[in-house]
């Protein structure tokens, strides 16, 4: 187990790297003397980001200073994914599949998500219902407040719903926001927009591959209710609570398996608990095989015990896909989006390999499914560099864009 030893800073690209050592390393001076022997052994002018053989990364850089030192006891921060009661964990680790195509719509489901929203994080969309009820169906002045009162008792006529749920797609695709609210400098309705790009992501990936493109979007659209009540990664057990309480009992899993790309295990999809850009559970590791396993004794959570069970759906798949992707901003490309993620995290070296390999793995198959070609995962025992790695990803990223662009309806809001 590799754990932070210090923050250092590369001074040729002023960008700063966190080192990490098997064993951490109590002081700062440690730290120094070590940078010092790997400088005099050369080592730092030859390798930029190199993979142990645990797989993890080590990044040595050319003419780096320390900065921090970093105790790992403090720092690190591993969220377990555990339910509130025993109920919720009783209903998530005994079902092992789900069906999520059933009456429920995409508007059914963004008026749900909608649900006890603050008025001003949605309220430019309840002005645009409002005079779109106006104009098309004649009707006299209404109040977007109302319009807000009708979203939040739940009980809209389905032409309603549709209604809201296209205002807010001409909204965003304008590149706006669905209210004015903020939090700090983020608009209160990103997390909102985010979904609704997944949602119509999702719609065109079904479309590509013969699912049902409405299911696919009431997926993509439901999938972050759980950040309704928390934005950190408990949100996905949050999301599935949630939509347990709406009686929305199969969607409830979609909010469990968003964050953690599929694998193959006994050739069955499952989600890896590991296959994420957020830290491991202690006791993870790559073994011979490439496959992300736990050692024996680790404590897992019960998210690591339900994923271990359930069996992915093609849509638990492409929602995956999706949930990459799609920004408050619109649509990203793979690569970009991976980068996106470690230049605001730092990678975690026990996992952020793995789940890049991941991302490779699961665009690879899409693409291999659209081409009718054979799909061949990458082991990641047989790479032996970084560089390996983000230019396979580059080349899966450029491939997938290809077939997105050959299939979508909207090229607007699309930075690929
Ligand atoms: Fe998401």
């Amino acid at each position: 187990m590799y754990h932070p030893m210090a923050i250092v800073r590369d001074l040729n690209n002023k960008k700063n790297f966190t080192l990490y050592t098997k064993n951490g390393l109590p002081t700062i001076e440690d730290a120094k003397k070590v940078i010092e022997e790997w400088k005099e052994n050369n080592e730092i002018d030859l390798l930029f980001e190199y993979i142990t053989d645990d797989n993890n990364i080590v990044y040595y850089k050319n003419n780096i200073d320390v900065l921090e030192h970093v105790d790992y006891k403090k720092k690190r921060k591993n969220i377990y994914l555990n339910f509130e009661n025993e109920e919720y964990k009783r209903i998530a680790l005994n079902t092992k599949r789900v069906n999520y195509e059933n009456e429920i719509t995409s508007a059914d489901a963004f008026i749900i998500l909608l649900k006890d929203v603050e008025y001003e994080t949605i309220n430019t969309l309840c002005i645009e219902v409002a005079k779109k009820l106006e104009k098309e169906y004649y009707l006299p002045k209404i109040e977007p407040y109302k319009v807000y009162n009708i979203i939040n008792n739940q009980k809209a006529h389905p032409e309603f719903k549709k209604i809201v749920l296209k205002q807010a797609y001409e909204i965003i695709h304008e590149g706006k926001k669905l209210g004015t609210k903020t939090d700090g400098k983020r608009n209160a309705s990103n997390w909102i927009i985010h979904c609704l790009f997944e949602g119509e992501l999702m719609s065109t990936l079904a479309d590509t591959t013969g699912l049902n493109s409405d299911t696919a979007m009431k997926l993509g659209i439901l999938h972050d209710i759980g950040r309704k009540k928390d934005h950190s990664f408990m949100h996905t057990v949050k999301g599935f609570e949630y939509l347990i309480n709406q009686n929305l009992t199969n969607e409830a899993f979609c909010a469990l398996t968003h964050s953690f790309l599929p694998s193959l295990k006994d050739n069955i999809i499952i989600g890896n608990r590991c296959a994420t850009g957020d830290p491991p559970i202690d006791g993870f590791y790559v073994n011979e095989n490439g496959e992300g396993v736990f050692e024996k004794d680790a404590i897992l959570d019960d998210v690591a015990y339900f994923l271990e069970n359930y069996e992915y759906n093609s849509y638990d798949v492409l929602l995956n896909l999706a949930d990459l992707l799609a920004t408050s901003d619109g649509i990203k490309s793979p690569y970009e989006r991976v980068q996106n993620i470690y230049s605001k995290r730092t990678p975690d070296p026990r996992n952020s390999s793995f789940f890049k390999v991941c991302v490779i793995n699961s665009f690879s198959n899409f693409i291999s499914n659209i081409k009718e070609t054979e799909y061949q995962p990458i082991n990641i025992k047989n790479i032996k560099r970084v560089e390996e790695i983000d230019k396979l990803l580059k080349e899966v990223s450029d491939s997938f864009v290809d077939i997105y662009l050959n299939n979508t309806k909207r090229k607007s809001n699309i930075s690929l």
